[in-house]
């Protein structure tokens, strides 16, 4: 078969902010898929780049006091950290703001142009006149006209998912300035997507094949396309202006007009290309044209949109040398425990936290692929099930083997398989699945991969378990049988080693000098090892995760939500939780009632003089005139908070409190003053 040349990126992330894992797992995905094309002897290119333009970051710049430009520049240098750290082989790293962007947006628009599918139109949209700019629906908040929740957003309300324009806002308000946002007129471009041959062209592609035969998009993605495109086939057209102050390109002939950011992005994967080209002496506009090239993009399933509608189209009518995408690959979201990952509830997992902990990119590149199938779905985090991937697949079945085999070798055998052990059926038997291995990485089928290649690991394993070598090692005539056993298992190894290389690159590198072998490619799988090759003593491959000072730092426990305390029959819940020292705080004694009276004027106190044996009385008024007599309390025994400050009331200073039971609200179950068991004495503290 002839070799494939193929052009493939991923999402152009916003320059501002880092990498969060949804990039990188973006990135493992298409990474393991490109190492998988450069073994079987295809050339890739293989780029990505910041997408800088649009007014967020330039507001984000105007904050921080830098040009638009400095503040990008920035986050780009924070780049390489993490796609060395998650060992992404990215061919070049670009920008949508590269000298290539600004040439290759002015041609596209220029082209789609001259077809006759740009058309300007007035249109009113709301106008800060303090920031002198006007305001995506983005930066415009108000009241919901639906439902009246305040300070929602100027396209949609959080309370009451209502969808409105930002003309509808009630008392609308610039986010940028606090200002009343006025209406004002201005002229836009508009790329025709109604137009007939738009629509015919992209029922077409949508069910299209790219080179390799296969379905240019996803079943579901093109459930989505269907709907988009409708039965009466009516797309609205595309606004790409912007009027200036906006970071962006300036549209040929058209001052003060600039490029909607998303027009630019994604011709930013062929000015990245460009750029990489340039730097490598390769010739990008024959590259572009030749029908021998597949282009090939990987994206979120939240701008399906934009790639499997705009982006074609645009390609499509600007003509040769630009060419419709072979393939536009969606993928769904990462979650974390079935959540979506969300910084202000603390569920997100940072990837530089990650590497920082010192954890081994490798387990995330192995346990995302072990969840990676070929269809828009969520990949769902949970530590247990990381820890149990990593340490009973990778280090319990996988480097095991190695483990098992490489000491034998090297310390009885002189670091020298035996060459008849290659012959082994079982060797054979697992040589014979790496088409099928291969093929689950072509169709990006990377759960089934690994599935296919532990069951493999676990065929090794029960072998080495049934020969037992280190039985054999005890006795001097089972010496050529051992060193068969332990050369089948180090082969067995290597080409485990070689059919997760797309997924565990370092591993393969030190596995690859370890053996003492050439880097490995498909072809490799026929090339088993020999007596030339000295197999190294092994050295430690991989460690285990550590659960508690790895993944419960990095996925900390939620904690549990607060449980709404019951209500008691006596009308209110039970109150916040208290120390006993809070407790000692209160001095309860028990007293003796000397005398009780009614108060004048009062309809609900009674006044109490007490005794807890202090050599003087308190005088006390209490609100229980409705239950008592004071007749009914002379003489009794009460308990009073000896220790609370005097207060000064109405009728005189109260020097303490009665204690009573009663219902939180309802006065009509009663009234109930607490008294002492017989045999206290006034003065007894309450403990
Ligand atoms: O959604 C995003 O993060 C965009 N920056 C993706 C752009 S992809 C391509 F068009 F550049
Ligand atoms: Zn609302």
């Amino acid at each position: 078969m002839s070799k494939r040349t193929l052009f493939v990126t991923t999402a152009l992330p916003y320059a501002n902010g880092a990498f969060h894992m949804g990039h990188i797992m973006e990135y493992i995905q298409a990474d393991i898929w490109v190492r998988h094309e450069r073994m079987s002897g295809n050339c890739v290119h293989f780029v990505g780049a910041d997408d800088v333009h649009g007014a967020p970051i330039m507001i984000a710049a105007q904050k921080r006091g830098v040009t638009p430009q400095a503040f990008v520049s920035e986050i780009a240098a924070g780049r390489k950290q993490y796609l060395d750290g998650f060992h992404i082989s990215f061919d070049h790293w670009g920008s949508t703001d590269s000298e290539e962007n600004h040439e290759l947006s002015r041609e596209i628009y220029r082209r789609l142009k001259d077809a006759g599918l740009i058309y300007t139109k007035e249109i009113e949209q709301f106008y800060d006149t303090v920031k002198g700019m006007f305001l995506a629906d983005r930066f415009i908040k108000g009241t919901c006209p639906r439902c009246g929740a305040p300070d929602q957003y100027g396209d949609n309300c959080e309370v009451c998912s209502a969808v409105y324009s930002p003309t509808e806002v009630v008392n609308p308000y610039s986010t940028l300035s606090g200002s009343t946002p006025v209406l004002k007129k201005s002229t836009h471009y508009f790329f025709k997507l109604s137009d007939p041959a738009c629509v015919e062209f992209l029922r077409s592609w949508t069910t299209g094949k790219g080179k390799d035969g296969t379905a240019t998009v996803q079943d579901e993605v093109l459930a989505k396309d269907r709907e988009w495109l409708g039965v009466d086939g009516h797309l609205a057209d595309w606004d790409i202006s912007r009027d200036a102050p906006y970071f962006g390109i300036e549209i040929p002939d058209a001052p003060g007009k600039y490029f909607y950011v998303w027009l630019d992005a994604p011709i930013g994967y062929l000015a990245s290309l460009k750029s990489y080209c340039r730097k490598k002496g390769l010739d990008f506009e024959a590259i572009l044209a030749s029908p021998e090239t597949e282009q090939i993009h990987f994206i979120g399933k939240d701008i399906i949109y934009f790639h499997t509608l705009f982006w074609p189209a645009m390609l499509h009518f600007a003509g040769k040398p630009f060419r419709v995408p072979d393939h536009v690959n969606a993928h769904g979201f990462m979650t974390v425990n079935g959540e979506k990952m969300s910084k202000s509830r603390g569920t997100g997992i940072s990837p530089l936290q990650y590497l920082e902990l010192g954890m081994n990119a490798e387990w995330l590149r192995y346990y995302l692929a072990a969840k990676m199938n070929p269809r828009v779905e969520d990949v769902d985090f949970t530590k247990t099930d990381f820890a149990q991937r990593v340490n009973s697949d990778l280090i319990g079945k996988y480097v095991n083997i190695a483990s098992r085999a490489a000491g034998f070798i090297v310390k009885r055998f002189e670091g020298a398989v035996l060459d008849s052990a290659m012959q082994d059926p079982l060797l054979a038997k697992i040589r014979s699945r790496a088409p099928e291995v291969q093929n689950y990485y072509e169709v990006r089928d990377y759960a089934r991969a690994t599935r296919l290649i532990m069951e493999l690991a676990d065929a090794i394993n029960e072998y080495v378990d049934q020969q037992k070598p280190w039985e054999l090692a005890k006795s001097r005539d089972a010496a050529e049988k051992l060193h068969h056993v332990c050369s089948v298992a180090l082969e067995g190894f290597r080409l485990l080693t070689l059919y997760l290389k797309p997924v565990l690159p370092a591993t393969a590198e030190r596995v690859e000098k370890f053996l003492g072998i050439e880097p490995q490619t498909w072809a490799s799988v026929d090339a088993p090892l020999t007596s030339a090759h000295a197999i190294q003593p092994f050295k430690h491959l991989m460690q285990r995760v550590d659960m508690d000072k790895q993944l419960n730092v990095l996925v900390p426990e939620k904690k549990p939500e607060p449980v709404e305390a019951p209500v008691l029959p006596g009308g209110e819940a039970v109150a916040a939780e208290c120390t006993i020292d809070d407790f000692a705080k209160t001095d309860l004694r028990v007293a003796k009632v000397v005398k009780c009276e009614e108060v004048e004027g009062s309809t609900k106190l009674l006044r109490l003089t007490l005794d807890i044996g202090e050599g003087r009385t308190r005088n006390v008024f209490s609100g229980i005139k409705s239950a008592y007599k004071p007749q009914d309390l002379e003489g009794r025994l009460v308990i009073m908070i000896a220790n609370l400050a005097p207060r000064k009331m109405r009728f005189g200073i109260s020097e303490g409190m009665l204690l009573s039971a009663s219902h939180a609200t309802d006065k009509s179950k009663g009234l109930f003053v607490l008294s002492p068991d017989c045999g206290a004495v006034p003065g007894m503290r309450i403990h």
